[in-house]
């Protein structure tokens, strides 16, 4: 029998409803969260993910705006950006879209947002919180949605061997510590798997939840997964395609195809992670907003 489809488009369209519900009560409280995104340069995806951030902010009722830079914008003119939207209390979340160009440095870029609205979680604040167990913080928004995914498809994290494929700032190891903390979408033995891993299928066949966010298009086959895994595939991966009108088409790092024969549940690529990443976008910035006005909305 084929793995269930673990269906992140619905997963995210009810986190979507339940932080549109929590800018209602917000809003009609006299706050209006509110997100910006800086976007520097015109790249393409970068553009197109935005673009996402915005209309799915401005849907849920918040004040989502895009400041947008020309790719030659000065490092010191960004940091007077951000330290003008630092101190703009309608602005509640600012995320800086990565990849920036190759002359501002990324690590002072988001060192210089104030933690409380760091919505990406990616400043060391934030990270240290995380990795702690503090709950105040915010928590990079794909690592925080594969949880989310997780619990609300009934996955058992508690005792389970987790395999991580894949060590960046932003997916592999916020991942990893999530899965390792004492609590309820916690409490896994954590394993995590990078380039320098010697014999890569010897771990991840021990995996009862496999997740996957190495970059690699279609790395990890069915015969490097368990009978009955959980596999969560992070991977966003272009690759070309003919028959397609765009010339390419998007998988996953996971071969769905011989995967789906073998695991009890599976995320497809796209209609998985993807959507869940701003959805968690938004409720971090809800959480912001509560946080900045001392308003609770439950
Ligand atoms: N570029 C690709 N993914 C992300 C993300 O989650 N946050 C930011 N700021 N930039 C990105």
């Amino acid at each position: 029998m084929p793995a269930e489809l673990i269906d992140g488009k619905a997963i995210a369209a009810s986190i979507r409803d339940e932080v549109a519900h929590d800018v209602a009560t917000l809003t009609a409280r006299g706050v209006v969260p509110g997100l910006t995104v800086v976007l520097v340069g015109d790249d393409g995806a970068s553009a197109t993910y935005v673009g996402a951030k915005e209309k799915a902010s401005v849907a849920a009722g918040m004040a989502g705006s895009t400041l947008r830079y020309p790719a030659g914008i000065t490092q010191e003119e960004l940091l007077r950006v951000l330290s003008r939207l630092n101190a703009d209390p309608t602005v509640h979340g600012i995320l800086v879209q990565m990849p920036l160009p190759k002359h501002i440095d990324p690590d002072t870029i988001i060192r210089h947002i104030v933690p409380e609205k760091d919505v990406d979680g990616f400043h060391p604040v934030n990270v240290g919180k995380l990795l702690i167990g503090h709950t105040d913080g915010f928590v990079s928004c794909t690592p925080a949605g594969v949880i989310e995914l997780l619990t609300r498809s009934g996955v058992e994290t508690r005792g389970a061997d987790a395999v991580i494929v894949g060590r960046s700032n932003i997916v592999g190891k916020p991942m990893a510590a999530l899965l390792v903390q004492a609590r309820a979408g916690g409490d896994a033995t954590v394993t995590v798997c990078h380039s320098r891993s010697r014999d890569l299928g010897a771990h991840t066949r021990r995996a009862d939840i496999l997740i996957v966010a190495a970059g690699r298009a279609n790395m990890i086959t069915g015969d490097m997964i368990k009978a009955g895994a959980v596999v969560i595939d992070v991977g966003m991966n272009h690759v070309p395609d003919a028959t397609r009108a765009k010339g390419t088409r998007l998988v996953g790092d996971v071969h769905f195809d011989s995967a789906v024969h073998v695991a009890s549940k599976i995320t497809p690529v796209p209609g998985g992670v993807g959507p869940m990443t701003i959805a968690m976008l938004l409720r971090n910035t809800v959480r912001a907003a509560r946080q900045a006005s001392g308003i609770s909305t439950r």
